[in-house]
């Protein structure tokens, strides 16, 4: 896989740009996102939190604090007191004009060029509405064919898919993962790989992934991607054991 494929986007290992180009640029930005496709990754991964007035923006936080100059939660701040927080300073001085983007804007921008994927962090039960939101931002852009949503939250999954199935569908998993015959499991869940076939991929912390879960989740059919891996040597290794994806902070990564 050294080939050259700095110029067009590659297939037979899929790579993840991660919220954005976390190493490049602010996370969750236009400025990341711009600096992922730059390197023509396969994927873009972002993660979306919702305010007040049920506008879907790009945040990895609950909160505000870590990556802008505002404090408190993004669901008690309306659209428009987000448009006046600075969102890239906190990353460098170079990017204090950055400001929080919705994910109408961010489609907009990327347009299909490559594929998205959208991490929804918490469900209707915290943000009201919020998958049916995406789901009609979704629709609105006609993107249903290059636009993933992930989500370590089944029920999360579960409701999408209700609301349209024609939307692609990953399940995150953190932590050390058990399995037997259709049923994945680590300490937080039980899951039934067979209950739940419109998950195409299942994306598993690096950290605990090993040929035989790999092995397990593909012989179910399921894509296999790996997260947040910024290390060569591990990439590599994950890739000769057939992971299909990395999903990574720095779309260069394997350029080199
Ligand atoms: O790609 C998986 C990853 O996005 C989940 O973790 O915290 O970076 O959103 P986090
Ligand atoms: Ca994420």
């Amino acid at each position: 896989f050294f080939q050259d494929f700095s110029n067009e986007t590659r297939r037979d290992f899929l790579i993840t740009s991660h919220r954005g180009a976390a190493q490049l640029a602010p996370e969750n930005t236009v400025s990341s996102v711009n600096a992922a496709l730059i390197h023509h990754p396969n994927r873009i991964e972002i993660d979306v939190q919702q305010t007040k007035d049920e506008v879907v923006v790009l945040m990895h936080d609950t909160t505000l604090d870590r990556t802008t100059n505002g404090t408190g939660l993004v669901k008690e701040n309306s659209f428009l007191e987000l448009t006046k927080l600075d969102a890239g300073s906190w990353f460098s001085d170079d990017f204090s004009n950055e400001r929080i983007p919705t994910l109408e804007t961010i489609i907009k921008l990327i347009d299909g060029q490559c594929e998205l994927i959208i991490e929804i962090k918490k469900g209707n039960d915290y943000y009201p509405n919020i998958e049916k939101n995406i789901v009609n931002i979704i629709a609105k852009y006609k993107a249903e064919s290059w636009v993933i949503i992930h989500s370590f939250d089944s029920e999360v999954l579960k409701r999408v898919h209700q609301l349209n199935p024609n939307i692609t569908l990953h399940k995150l998993f953190v932590g050390k993962l058990k399995f037997m015959p259709f049923i994945v499991s680590n300490q937080f869940e039980s899951f039934n790989i067979d209950k739940q076939p419109y998950i195409k991929a299942y994306s598993i912390n690096y950290a605990f992934a090993n040929r035989d879960i790999i092995n397990f989740l593909k012989s179910n059919g399921k894509e296999v991607n790996v997260w947040n891996l910024n290390n060569v040597d591990y990439a590599r290794e994950l890739i000769s054991l057939g992971v299909d994806g990395i999903i990574t902070d720095n779309p260069t990564l394997l350029k080199d």
